[in-house]
């Protein structure tokens, strides 16, 4: 295989139409290419790293990322989909790593310095937390990823992972473990707004349109959407910048042709944004519908799903089980080995 890829979530939450355009699309775009190969974890361990007084919310969370991933396309003939705490060789490669990373890098770390901001942890940052980014460098090498497809806020892992594979390598003397590349999203994809306008959907914000949600929920939120607070009477022009239904419509309405006359129109005055939330709705309506069929009809069957995930993560730990063992032979502590 001349690519590797290998990417992943944190079950927290259903995914949503940010998690779409910034990441699954192109997923499913790579499980189709030449030469590729691609696993695609649940990360429960890292999400218990913040979550370990509600392990129910990551269990529950991890059919629900993965009926997400079913729906969208991804498919288990084409891509390994895996969950993370079933394969033991991940901690174990975590253990080694550790020792090669000070506690000053980690405290450089800048997204995991927001993410400790944001949640609060003051001075009693979960260890585990704190070392997150050493065991996601034991994700990504325990299956030698050449790529690794993540958002902008995921650069520091990729640095701290090309960092420990250096030293690894230059240390035990061995090219054992691959340097991997970052793959980023499209500019345009990268941060999609919530219906809120005021920054990048997610949960905490309580801005998202999901891939699971229903016909109503979705025909809600559209009408709901931020647009131009002073574009108040038909007549009047109105802003297409910052307008997020026009930033919907740029990214999921294929007549581009037409989104432009739309602009113009919005731009002079005459167009109602009632109007236009209406053609935002059906062009979402069109794209999610298939999606959430496809979800419900893999929800009939979780055991099915379990199935699924078992099978992904045995071929996934005798891939790393062949790393660690390299790993293990490389460092000299294969003790009995014969
Ligand atoms: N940190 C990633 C997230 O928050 C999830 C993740 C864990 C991951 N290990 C990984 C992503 C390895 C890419 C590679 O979604």
């Amino acid at each position: 295989m001349s690519k590797i890829i290998l990417t992943g979530d944190r079950p927290t939450g259903k995914l949503h139409l940010g998690h779409y355009v910034g990441s699954l699309k192109n997923r499913v775009a790579l499980q189709n290419e030449e030469n590729t190969e691609i696993f695609v974890m649940i990360a429960d361990q890292q999400a218990l790293t913040d979550n370990a007084d509600n392990p129910g919310k990551v269990i529950e969370n991890i059919t629900e990322v993965a009926l997400d991933y079913l729906a969208v396309g991804l498919d288990p003939s084409r891509t390994t989909i895996f969950i993370q705490s079933q394969i033991p060789q991940l901690a174990e490669l975590n253990m080694y790593y550790l020792n090669l990373v000070t506690v000053s890098r980690l405290h450089r770390n800048p997204t995991v310095k927001q993410e400790i901001n944001d949640k609060k942890f003051g001075e009693s940052i979960p260890a585990g937390f704190f070392t997150y980014p050493v065991s996601q460098a034991a994700d990504i090498t325990a299956f030698k990823a050449t790529h690794v497809p993540v958002g902008e806020d995921q650069k520091p892992m990729l640095e701290q992972t090309r960092e420990i594979v250096r030293d690894f390598n230059r240390i035990y003397n061995k090219d054992v473990l691959v340097l991997p590349e970052i793959i980023l999203p499209p500019k345009d994809h990268a941060r999609l707004v919530g219906i809120d306008g005021k920054g990048k959907m997610s949960k905490s914000l309580n801005n998202g349109i999901y891939l699971g949600d229903s016909e109503k929920d979705i025909k809600d939120k559209v009408m709901k959407m931020y647009t131009d607070p002073n574009h108040i009477r038909v007549e009047d022009p109105g802003q297409v910048e910052g307008n997020v239904v026009f930033k919907y419509l740029d990214i999921f309405d294929p007549r581009t042709d037409e989104v432009t006359e739309l602009k113009e129109h919005y731009s002079r005055g005459g167009l109602g944004d009632v109007k236009l939330k209406k053609r935002l709705n059906e062009v979402m309506q069109e794209f999610l519908r298939p999606i959430r069929e496809r979800r419900e009809e893999f929800a009939k069957d979780k055991a099915e799903v379990y199935n699924m995930l078992k099978a992904g993560s045995e071929k996934a730990e005798s891939v790393a089980a062949s790393t660690l063992d390299e790993v293990k032979d490389a460092m000299g502590i294969n003790y009995f080995k014969k």
